[in-house]
């Protein structure tokens, strides 16, 4: 392919993300989800929002369960941060499994998607606080990393789809 030719395809292409710019805008877009389920009212709106947020939280855990964490972990010889935020991620799936597929019908879903909302932003914090900025200053390459989250995030969509 020409030079000429690449540069069109890839015109209007979003530049690629970092690892830390992705995950970020992952935490951003599902902090958004719960804000609007906070405001939902009617039944369809609710369930509609729940199965957006739990699609997002399992392609957001998956990729950084398979590609971020070990990275990070193997980097840092972390014993620590990554284990935590695996086990985190197991309470956020076993919410999921209990919302997932499930008709809302009134306090105890609308209290198991606030337990949920509390239990993400617990994780986000402690990622974006500590796990983040360690990763940042360790010699991982952010822009590899970033690209297959990416690319692995876009098969799992499509996948769900
Ligand atoms: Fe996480
Ligand atoms: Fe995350």
């Amino acid at each position: 392919m020409t030079a000429t030719k690449t540069a069109a395809l890839h015109k209007g292409a979003p530049a690629p993300k970092d690892a830390i710019a992705l995950l970020k805008a992952d935490h951003e877009a599902v902090t958004q989800m719960f804000a609007d389920y906070e405001k939902a009212r009617s039944v369809p709106n609710k369930k509609a929002l729940v199965a957006e947020i739990c699609a997002a939280l399992s392609v957001h855990a998956q990729i950084e369960e398979e590609i971020f964490y070990p990275a990070v972990k193997a980097a840092l010889k972390d014993k620590l941060v990554v284990p935590e935020a695996t086990v985190e991620h197991a309470g956020v799936k076993d919410l999921i499994a209990q919302l997932e597929g499930v008709e809302p019908d009134g306090e105890m879903y609308d209290a198991k998607v606030k337990v949920l909302s509390e239990y993400v932003k617990h994780h986000v914090k402690e990622e974006q606080t500590e796990m983040f900025p360690k990763a940042k200053a360790s010699s991982l390459d952010m822009v590899d990393l970033g690209q297959r989250m990416a690319a692995r995030k876009e098969d799992l969509m499509a996948l769900a789809a």
